[in-house]
């Protein structure tokens, strides 16, 4: 791709006065200034948003090759790549390269990734980097005298399982990407080396987690301040050991990290501190391609991820639930209906999550939960004007037959370029700090990842989700998430929307938000991303609602039998849409300082 100097390197687009007046005039409610604690799951792990500045600026961005990120040091990062030569995918990883180092709580080289890819060719790609829980790991592993024991499962050395990230941004970077590997490093390295200020979001959560942090002396050499206390907004983090780590994963490829010094290490002192993670398990990890979920929703084609990620099937699901019902004469006409609807839905898909799914590769998960049929049998169970408490789980009629079987804290980034390549990126460690261990020398924050499985029948885990049979632990089996990065195309096959969130379980329900508000109501994507969410995991039996949903809609779910609880944010998303004027549109989540940003080549 012939990239010059750009004539205009971050094309700026609605600065936070604008998207205000933009909300305001689409009647999008606002968030209320001061003292907001946005909730992704439970409290414990709720993603702070910036009190006094609850607007985050340049969320929007549009024109040839653009890129959106929960973190504006990453957008950056993704931006430079498309002003060395860089396609989609080299600006997408190098965004994830970056987060490592800036936003460390959320995501990094030690946990995983679920991404959706469209290459210019046209190919859709389903790539699975989720961790795989260690060769040791066995069903019970977090039962104490017969009990679960979920402090094990999310902090410390048995929380951790292998990471899957590098691998597949590895094998993305080879097989599709225009710059060498070790270019894609040169932002992250940097931040990591001669350090980047705080935000206010990254001091919120390192003092939100210090007490846990101190448990682990070299999680607390590198995260917090020499006296122990943490760092506050503004202050200079370096990381000279992550730079040391990424210098030597650029300079040596992932070999480093999988088979070499980093996973020697890793696993020595896994060995000495009560961990089972090994460097075999390094070397055993491998991403893999799986089939994409295909579904039809009212003529465009939506794209998500197969399992081990539940997301896919249910918005695919609750999609096939709702063509059932006139939602974009609803969106116009009667409001409340429709987010009626979409809350009975979530409902009745959560509670087939918490029995059928799990990883394809070692149990069955029947295709026909996204079968249209099955979907038609469940909305005759939803009443347009009352709740419905649905006990259980239902059986498709292909329960014992179809499989997704094709052996062949979280954050979404998101990519595209005026070649047509797309790339939509859910990567995580699962809660903040992930299991909080920084295995001496390395910089690297370790996923807990294994707390995504079912630890013991009915246990809900850090996010109140409860899971069967099909998602208990077994060695290198992968966890079970909702991470859905998702595509659209229209009829013509072009791709027209690309989109996901971080937030657990409410990734799910973010992303059926501003599909639904994209292709029913004809919104803008910064409008789909802004338009307030409901949300609903069939357990606990109530329905999320953020703060600015109007209050009318709020009395009304409580009519129709809703118990709703409010949150200020729920789930954290970034958004990408191609106009027929041929622009594409970047938006990242006002909940957050996020970052859109355009390059211009
Ligand atoms: O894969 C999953 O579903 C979870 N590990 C995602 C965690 C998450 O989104 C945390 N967000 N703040």
């Amino acid at each position: 791709m012939a990239h010059t100097e750009p004539r205009n390197s971050l094309a700026r687009t609605p600065n936070r006065r604008q998207w205000l007046q933009r909300a305001s005039t689409t009647g999008i409610g606002f968030f209320a200034a001061g003292n907001m604690v946005a909730s992704l799951g439970s409290s414990a792990f709720s993603h702070p948003t910036v009190a006094e500045q609850p607007f985050a600026d340049e969320t929007y961005a549009s024109g040839k090759n653009v890129a959106a990120s929960v973190h504006p040091l990453a957008t950056e990062a993704a931006i430079s790549m498309f002003r060395k030569g860089g396609n989609a995918i080299d600006a997408a990883i190098a965004a994830a390269l970056t987060l490592s180092v800036v936003d460390s709580h959320n995501s990094g080289i030690g946990g995983g990734c679920l991404a959706i890819v469209r290459t210019a060719n046209g190919q859709v790609l389903a790539l699975d980097g989720r961790e795989m829980a260690p060769k040791l790991a066995h069903r019970d592993m977090y039962l104490r005298n017969g009990k679960p024991d979920g402090t094990l499962s999310q902090d410390g050395p048995l929380a951790v399982a292998t990471p899957g990230q590098l691998a597949a941004l590895y094998d993305l970077s080879t097989k599709h990407g225009y710059l060498r590997w070790r270019d894609l490093f040169e932002p992250a390295i940097a931040h990591a080396e001669y350090g980047f200020q705080i935000d206010r979001v990254l001091a919120g959560r390192i003092s939100g987690e210090a007490d846990i942090i101190r448990r682990y002396p070299e999680t607390a050499r590198v995260l917090l301040k020499r006296n122990g206390s943490p760092y506050a907004q503004g202050e200079l983090l370096l990381q000279p050991d992550l730079a040391t780590t990424l210098t030597s994963i650029a300079n040596e490829g992932i070999e480093w990290f999988y088979r070499g010094p980093f996973a020697k290490t890793v696993g020595e002192w896994m060995g000495q501190n009560g961990g089972i993670l090994s460097a075999d398990d390094f070397a055993a990890y491998q991403c893999k391609y799986r089939e994409p979920i295909r579904s039809l929703y009212r003529g465009y084609d939506v794209i998500g991820m197969p399992p081990p990620s539940s997301g896919g099937v249910h918005i695919a699901q609750i999609l096939n639930i709702l063509q059932d019902f006139p939602l974009p004469e609803l969106w116009k006409t009667d409001r409340n209906q429709a987010y009626h609807l979409l809350l009975e839905a979530m409902q009745l898909a959560f509670a087939d999550r918490a029995y059928w799914l799990g990883d394809s590769d070692f149990v069955k998960v029947p295709r026909g939960l996204v079968d249209p049929t099955y979907a038609r049998t469940l909305a005759q169970k939803i009443s347009r004007s009352q709740k419905t408490r649905f006990a259980t789980h239902h059986v498709p009629a292909d329960a014992a037959t179809n499989v997704f079987d094709d052996r062949k804290h979280t954050t979404h980034l998101t990519t595209a370029d005026q070649l047509g390549n797309w790339v939509a990126i859910t990567s995580t460690v699962n809660t903040s700090f992930g299991s909080k261990v920084i295995v001496p020398g390395t910089g690297v924050v370790l996923n807990n990842e294994m707390d995504d499985f079912s630890i013991a029948p009915n246990t809900p885990n850090a996010f109140g989700l409860v899971g069967s049979e099909n998602n208990a632990i077994a060695p290198g089996k992968r966890p079970l998430s909702s991470m859905s990065p998702t595509l659209v195309l229209n009829d013509k096959k072009q791709p027209i929307l690309s989109c996901g969130a971080a937030g657990g379980p409410k990734i799910i329900t973010a992303v059926l938000r501003i599909l639904t508000a994209v292709l029913d109501e004809n919104l803008s994507v910064a409008d789909a991303v802004a338009a307030p969410r409901v949300h609903h995991q069939w357990q606990p039996d109530e329905a999320v609602v953020e703060e600015r949903l109007p209050d009318s809609v709020v009395a009304d779910l409580k009519g129709r039998g809703h118990t709703t609880r409010s949150i200020a944010a729920s789930a954290i998303a970034q958004a990408i849409q191609w106009t027929s004027d041929g622009n594409l549109h970047a938006a990242s989540d006002p909940r957050v300082p996020s970052r859109a940003a355009a390059y211009e080549a």
